[in-house]
């Protein structure tokens, strides 16, 4: 992986010689005459013809991305969410039925709770940690099972190896939000998910500087999503997919730094007086962690903790860190901190955050790659004043 990160679709040669991939903002291709335009239209020759249907810098983040995946195929969007909508959308037809998870992202759970009904999907959705009762939901009959592991924001594990198996059983597809992992730590084709999504805007790009997101999988389900992308125009930039690929380069180093940065202060928080909760897949007692260290070969820079005495002191912690961006955002360089209420879970209210079991007095702190030194000491400053 550390090798693929850097090498994969990236060997070149580029243009004049360009030791990295070019940045290709033409909106169009010229060709010098008909015929030869022709038969790139014709996919009779490679080649691109408009860069809302394919684009040479994105198509490069694409081909990387189902390297490291190891799936057939990718494609890029705007955002993880124009990644996820095109999924579902580019998949889905009214009368279809989706099961999926109570605990996905808060963007996603709006996509479930209001717009699939509003074209007569009708979803399913389950408690995150019951296996039993997804596999049962799944047996009544869907056309797609929709997983996120580990969890936002309460870290939660769900086993995709078994409900890939139960969802294949019936004949339904699965997707599996693959954010908080990124290939370095979980590979989801691997354990039968048909498809892997992203919002490349976190680990991936690493740098809290661009947005992207990425579609992966078989080879016939993404020929559909792409169709759907290239008639509703949500491609990838080609300056957004090269910060992507500059990004990527230490994907690798960044995430093995936020493995064992999480670890740490998952471990310092544990036995912190001031703490009620850590929330944590690689924390022995994590409910999920059996499986997370199944089909994880890393837990994930993303923890959440619960200070002891609500929310009041939820907010005076945060204010007092000084070593975390408060900030809607999760996966950069710098350490990262908020509560559901304004970062995963901003789009519902209070009242659907309590439905969904998201509690209200969490951080959810994205530990970047500091030194966990200094990160501890200020856990600590901030901690002392409640
Ligand atoms: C797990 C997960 N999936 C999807 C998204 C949506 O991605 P984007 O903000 O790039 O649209 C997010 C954003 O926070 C996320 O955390």
């Amino acid at each position: 992986m550390e090798t693929l990160v850097v090498w994969a679709a990236e060997q070149g040669p580029f243009p004049y010689g360009a030791a990295v991939v070019p940045v290709v903002s033409a909106a169009t291709f010229a060709y010098p005459d008909l015929a030869s335009w022709e038969a790139v239209a014709m996919r009779q020759a490679p080649g691109h013809i408009y860069s809302r249907t394919t684009n040479p810098t994105v198509s490069v983040l694409e081909e990387k991305m189902a390297c490291l995946d190891g799936t057939d195929q990718a494609v890029g969007f705007t955002t993880g969410m124009a990644a996820i909508s095109a999924a579902l959308f580019g998949l889905l037809s009214p009368g279809d039925r989706v099961v999926s998870i109570k605990d996905t992202y808060g963007g996603t759970n709006v996509l479930f709770e209001e717009f699939l009904p509003r074209f007569s999907i009708a979803v399913t959705l389950c408690d995150t940690t019951n296996a039993e009762s997804i596999e049962a939901e799944i047996r009544r009959g869907c056309r797609l099972v929709y997983l996120e592991t580990p969890t936002n924001p309460t870290l939660k594990v769900v086993d995709i190896a078994r409900v890939a198996a139960v969802a294949h059983e019936c004949g339904a597809i699965v997707i599996t939000d693959n954010t908080f992992a990124t290939p370095v730590n979980q590979r989801p084709a691997e354990l039968g998910s048909d498809l892997v999504v992203y919002s490349a805007t976190k680990f991936l790009a690493g740098h809290s500087d661009v947005l992207g997101g990425i579609v992966s999988g078989r080879r016939d389900l993404i020929q559909k999503i792409f169709h759907y992308r290239e008639i509703t125009g949500g491609i990838l930039h080609a300056e957004a997919a090269y910060a992507i690929l500059r990004g990527m380069k230490t994907l690798a180093l960044r995430m093995e730094r936020s493995n064992a940065n999480a670890m740490a202060v998952a471990e310092h928080l544990r036995r912190h007086p001031r703490i009620d909760k850590v929330f944590y897949p690689g924390l022995p007692d994590h409910p999920g962690h059996a499986v997370a260290r199944r089909q994880m070969t890393g837990f994930g820079g993303v923890l959440a903790f619960a200070p002891h005495g609500g929310f009041e002191q939820v907010r005076r912690v945060l204010d007092r860190l000084q070593l975390a961006q408060r900030a809607a955002h999760l996966g950069g360089v710098a350490t990262t901190a908020g509560p559901p209420s304004v970062t995963s879970h901003v789009e519902l209210s209070a009242a659907e955050r309590a439905r969904a079991g998201i509690p209200e007095n969490l951080i959810r702190y994205s530990v970047g790659i500091e030194g966990i030194n200094d990160l501890r000491a200020d856990l600590d400053q901030a901690l002392a004043e409640i």
